[in-house]
């Protein structure tokens, strides 16, 4: 049974703005070690973090009605064909669909949670 769905955009210059401000400290009360791996180092690093901040986003607003969750509860990472999934560090009977996509000013993730019956 769907139970949520998401939705977030983040800027990517205002994303690169807090990143250099903030720097490894800003990025570590975010992000978890295994979803940075992949993605460092990568042309378009700025976009793949908004992605992954607006997808953490997303799932939070999808789940909202049934588990309180912090941004580091959420682990976004990719399967090998590319495509992301979502992994949650508490235990639930939720299944997480998600999507995700970006360009230079803009990133944006849509997330559908589902009940497990
Ligand atoms: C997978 C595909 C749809 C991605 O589309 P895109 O416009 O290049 O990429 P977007 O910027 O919109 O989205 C990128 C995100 O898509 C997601 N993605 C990548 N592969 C995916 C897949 N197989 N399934 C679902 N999502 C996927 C990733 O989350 C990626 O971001 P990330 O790498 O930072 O995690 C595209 O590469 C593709 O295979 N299209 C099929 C058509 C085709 O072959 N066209 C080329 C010839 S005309």
């Amino acid at each position: 049974m769907i139970v949520g769905i998401g939705i977030d955009m983040v800027k990517v210059n205002k994303m690169q703005d807090a990143i250099e401000k903030g720097g490894k400290d800003f990025i570590d009360k975010i992000f978890n070690p295994e979803e940075l791996e992949k993605i460092y180092p990568s042309k378009i690093y700025y976009q793949r973090l908004s992605a992954r901040f607006a997808a953490k986003e997303a799932v939070i607003k999808a789940l909202s009605k049934e588990v309180e969750l912090t941004l580091k509860d959420i682990c976004i990472l990719n399967k090998c064909n590319g495509a992301p999934f979502c992994k949650l560090k508490k235990d639930t009977d939720l299944n997480i669909f998600l999507s995700i996509t970006h360009i230079e000013d803009y990133a944006v993730a849509c997330a559908v949670a589902e009940k497990i019956t």
